[in-house]
């Protein structure tokens, strides 16, 4: 089984299609949220500067003072950015209020064909101030070369039932043979595969929502387990980044993680065969304004 890694997107700034709080969580709820996951022993954070105010909520909750590793990530905005990786490292670290971080990843999958800036994050790693260097991808193409970039520790990609581009590459065969560690975003499609009949959020995806709650209804599944599952069970993610807007949810997480059985797998194969091959509009939430 995979290990846990929660996400903070959603605490740094309102985020998902199915928002059920309408809003950010406060920061006192938020730190409710980071401070029970520390407490069921969550082994890693995956954070990025980009995620509004997330990094500098971590850093207020003194994130550095606890046994939890923390990802943040490289947002390179203009040209003049590249030159000043070292910069931006050190403001992450600021807002973190920690000397050092697990992982520091590239937030947009482009940078690592560049190697002027490839160059600077080995720099970064070497000076003690990240211990793994990475990358975030969106594409298989990307996370094929991640694969099998050397300099690369550490590779995040999007997976869950209906986006299962990578079980049909070399990916999970290469990131085992060449070491990489292999983080799953996206279990619940941000929220889309907990939706149902009555609360159709993206139209497109209609017809596969309901052929995914009829498959689950024969396992007595609930969405949020057959999601969380589909990703927990995958033998080559060695960590699941979940997000969530508020402590219920996190809990109900983690009690998922103990009500796991030997049966889902039966269930597991049936979700695989029948969402192996979904179109890109539905898989890519970037996407999804327009169909909306
Ligand atoms: N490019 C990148 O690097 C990148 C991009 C996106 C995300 N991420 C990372 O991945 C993390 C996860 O984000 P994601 O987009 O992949 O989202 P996700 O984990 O697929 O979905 C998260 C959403 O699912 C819903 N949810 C979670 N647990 C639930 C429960 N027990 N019951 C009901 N609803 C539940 C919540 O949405 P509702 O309450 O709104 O339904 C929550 O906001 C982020 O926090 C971030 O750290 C990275």
């Amino acid at each position: 089984m995979a290990g846990l890694c929660l996400g903070t997107v959603q605490l740094g700034q309102k985020y998902g299609i199915n928002n059920q709080i309408g809003r950010q969580p406060t920061h006192e709820e938020a730190f409710g949220i980071i401070q029970a996951a520390i407490d069921s022993g969550i082994e890693y954070i995956d954070t990025a500067s980009v995620y509004g105010e997330a990094e500098e909520l971590l850093g207020k909750f003194g994130i550095g003072n606890y046994p939890v590793k923390v990802i943040t990530k490289l947002y390179i905005r203009e040209q003049a950015d590249i030159n000043n990786i070292k910069k931006l490292v050190h403001s992450s670290l600021q807002k973190l209020k920690m000397d050092c971080v697990d992982g520091y990843l590239l937030h947009n999958a482009a940078d690592m064909y560049n190697d002027v800036i490839m160059q600077q994050m080995t720099e970064v790693k070497e000076s003690g101030k990240v211990n793994h260097i990475g990358v975030s991808i969106y594409e298989p193409e990307d996370a094929i070369y991640a694969a099998k970039l050397k300099e690369i520790d550490y590779i995040q990609i999007p997976y869950n039932v209906f986006d299962q581009r990578l079980d049909h590459t070399e990916f999970f065969h290469l990131t085992k043979e060449n070491g990489k560690t292999v983080f799953a975003r996206s279990a619940f499609l941000q929220g889309l595969l907990l939706s149902d009949d009555k609360n159709i959020l993206l139209p497109e995806a209609a017809d596969s929502i309901k052929l995914f709650r009829a498959i689950i209804e024969k396992y007595h599944i609930s969405p949020q387990q057959a999601a969380f599952y589909f990703s927990y069970t995958h033998s080559n993610i060695d960590y699941v980044v979940f997000g969530v807007d508020t402590k219920e949810q996190l809990l109900n997480n983690l009690a998922m993680v103990n009500d796991l059985n030997g049966d889902f797998m039966k269930c597991r194969q049936e979700l695989a065969s029948s969402f192996k091959d979904m179109p890109k509009k539905i898989i890519t939430p970037s996407l999804w304004k327009e169909c909306l």
